[in-house]
């Protein structure tokens, strides 16, 4: 899912967005509830008439992004108090709050209020966090009106096997049509990282969607597949699109260095985006060192087709019984030529 916090995947119209093969936008509740408001969406008759995206949408709960934005932020059992990052307001958001603004936001998916503890924290701490977030869970659940959106749970637990455990226990009682795994990339080395996953996707329903929350790079996308993961969202292709950057089978290709500048290929010549259908990798060179805002959004573009392509070509692998033969091919050339 390519990542449209403020209702917008930045630089990326809705038209170019259905051409390259989104199947779904995720939205924060957090800065959407800040501004413009969720009345406001609603208004529009939800996300698709707010901003013209057709597609499905889903709304992550404003949890995760109080955490990693709002300031002087206090936790309670009855939820979070915190000051806006806009205009410094004080704001507090609780389970029924955050299923009250998504219900006006109107996603298709709607993710329940969690609480994702930082990295690194006290395993006492992901305990006692992970138990509250299954409390807070059935209080998304109950709080719930509208039928016609899916209310994803989140899996907490941080590294620690057992906690995954146990958050999985008291989460997989709800039996919501999808799971997300919450709690990572937020730090942790990535050796850490994979077994959570492993662990966590092994014991989720194999016949509903499981959604790895935050993630991610290339690699992390084929690893996470390989480990039963149907769902991502990561900012990675278009940030790093917007910094210069782009996504290839041969790694990662600095465009601000200066061998793009002469080079009158595509970044890459498997890909059908725009960006690489009309122009040279000189000529994305050149706009970005002229600090043309058509380089960011061709980057992004293509960062995003990269990825959507990289899915659809696992897809294939799975479906030829074929996966793991062409995941290690792809990661060979991909770290050869990485950056
Ligand atoms: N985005 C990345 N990680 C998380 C998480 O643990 N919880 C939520 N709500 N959003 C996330
Ligand atoms: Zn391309």
């Amino acid at each position: 899912m390519p990542v449209g916090t403020q209702g917008s995947v930045k630089g990326i119209s809705p038209q170019e967005l259905l051409d390259i093969g989104s199947q779904m936008i995720l939205a924060n509740t957090y800065h959407l509830m800040l501004r413009p408001g969720e009345q406001l969406v609603a208004a529009h008759g939800g996300l698709p008439g707010f901003t013209a995206y057709p597609g499905p949408f889903l709304t992550d709960s404003g949890g995760f992004q109080v955490m990693s934005l709002g300031h002087m932020r206090k936790i309670t059992e009855e939820g979070v108090t915190f000051k806006s990052h806009i205009d410094g307001a004080n704001v507090s958001l609780t389970p029924e709050r955050s299923i009250q603004v998504q219900e006006a936001l109107g996603a298709d998916v709607i993710m329940a209020f969690d609480e994702c503890p930082p990295y690194p924290a006290e395993r006492g701490y992901i305990e006692n966090s992970l138990e509250r977030t299954a409390r807070w869970l059935e209080r998304c659940h109950a709080a719930k009106t509208r039928e016609d959106q899916a209310l994803f749970a989140i899996v907490q637990g941080g590294v620690h096997q057992d906690l995954r455990r146990k958050s999985l226990d008291l989460t997989l009682l709800f039996g919501t049509p999808g799971f997300a795994i919450g709690g990572l990339a937020v730090g942790e080395p990535k050796e850490e990282m994979y077994p959570a996953v492993a662990f966590t996707a092994s014991q989720l329903p194999e016949e509903k969607p499981r959604y790895l929350m935050g993630v991610g790079h290339p690699e992390d996308l084929i690893a996470g597949i390989a480990l039963g993961v149907d769902m991502f969202d990561c900012v990675y292709p278009t940030r790093t699109g917007r910094f210069g950057y782009a996504l290839t089978d041969d790694g990662r290709l600095n465009m601000n260095s200066s061998a793009p500048r002469t080079q009158l290929e595509p970044i890459d010549r498997e890909c059908d985006c725009y960006a690489c259908r009309h122009y040279t990798r000189a000529y994305l060179a050149h706009l970005i060192r002229a600090e043309e805002m058509l380089a960011p959004r061709m980057l992004s573009l293509h960062n995003l087709r990269y990825l959507h392509r990289l899915v659809e070509r696992a897809r294939t692998a799975i479906e030829q019984g074929a996966f793991q033969t062409w995941a290690q091919t792809w990661a060979q050339r991909y770290f050869r030529g990485a950056v």
